[in-house]
């Protein structure tokens, strides 16, 4: 009987323009238009092994089998792909990430990008890029952007072939620092999916989704030409738009801890002090510092002197998703 296995490893990233909501929830096709930096050092690898005498999917994710409702995501991703090779065998996934998860680090970005390529490359599909970044999509919206390295933008559209990623720039095109300042380390209490679904009853949405063209172009241009004064402006401007989504919908998300207004303030004022930072932070309380390579040391020993912070991670830009050396379509 054949087993057929295969193994990716995927970063997340963090959004500089983010998108909130979904256009189409059963699709995930995004609200908007988004652009990313994927994170080296942060990854998740996944190993996806197709095999006839199994009877369920067996679902491993950090060490834990059958996480939550994260297993149910996972068998709902797997089925897309059984239909797309036309062979219904279950399989034993086996995933592991090297940062908490749940807490406004993306993880569930990194995690279906990797399964996704090792499950549609242990299926024996063969699909280009585009087509990868479309199939990650539909496990978490913004894993389609971790298929690509360095900076990266996200379209969407109404039909499922329009929302997919593309690469802006190479990882070595500027050397921007994120430094995670993580003030919780525990899951979120709501998740983004079910954020996505408020963001409508938001009375701002609709204004916050309407300029989104306008922040994609600034922020593209501001990283074709590395100019970090635009990048800062735009980038807390977005942030601050989808944290005021989130706090004025029905009910209302509040994500930020006194730890992450604290830390906000202080990175503002440490850019007008001079130094290249500003802040950026997702569905979770977590603060992205992003700031020039020059200027990290700094920004890093600014930040250990502020109380709350549990952990500091530093991220370069990273590479896009991978296939291991040692996959395999082979006989038992
Ligand atoms: C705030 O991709 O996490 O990080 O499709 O439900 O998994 P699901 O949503 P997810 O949403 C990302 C929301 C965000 C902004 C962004 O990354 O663009």
């Amino acid at each position: 009987m054949p087993k057929k296995r295969a193994t990716a490893i995927a970063s997340p990233n963090i959004a500089f323009i983010k998108y909130w909501g979904d256009h189409d929830p059963a699709l995930r096709l995004p609200a908007n238009a988004s652009l990313s930096m994927t994170l080296a050092s942060l990854q998740t690898e996944t190993t996806v092994i197709f095999d006839d005498r199994l009877e369920t999917d067996q679902i491993e994710i950090d060490g834990s089998p059958d996480a939550e409702k994260a297993a149910n995501r996972v068998t709902l991703h797997l089925d897309l792909i059984r239909t797309l090779s036309g062979d219904p065998t279950f399989a034993s996934i086996c995933s592991q990430s090297n940062f908490p998860a749940g807490a406004g680090i993306a993880s569930s970005a990194s995690a279906f990008a990797a399964l996704s390529a090792a499950a549609s490359a242990a299926a024996g599909l063969e699909l280009d890029e585009k087509q990868l970044s479309i199939l990650a999509r539909r496990g978490s919206g913004s894993a389609a952007r971790s298929i690509f390295g360095g900076f990266v933008q996200l379209f969407t559209g109404k039909l499922n072939e329009d929302g997919y990623a593309e690469q802006l720039a190479p990882a070595d095109h500027w050397q921007l620092i994120d430094l995670i300042a993580v003030v919780r380390k525990e899951h979120k209490s709501t998740g983004s999916s079910e954020g996505h679904q408020l963001a409508p009853t938001s009375p701002i949405q609709a204004a916050r989704v309407q300029d989104t063209a306008r922040r994609q172009e600034i922020c593209k241009r501001a990283i074709l030409q590395k100019d970090f004064q635009a990048l800062a402006q735009i980038v807390e401007q977005d942030s601050n738009l989808m944290h005021s989504v989130m706090m004025t919908s029905d009910p209302p998300l509040l994500y930020l801890e006194p730890e992450s207004i604290s830390i906000m303030k202080h990175v503002t004022q440490w850019r007008e002090d001079g130094l290249d930072v500003c802040y950026t932070i997702d569905a979770g309380p977590n603060v992205h510092c992003i700031c020039s390579a020059d200027d990290s040391i700094e920004v890093e020993h600014q930040l250990r002197s502020i109380d709350g912070i549990l952990d500091i991670l530093r991220c370069a830009p990273g590479n896009g998703v991978a296939l291991s050396a040692n996959n395999e379509q082979t006989p038992q």
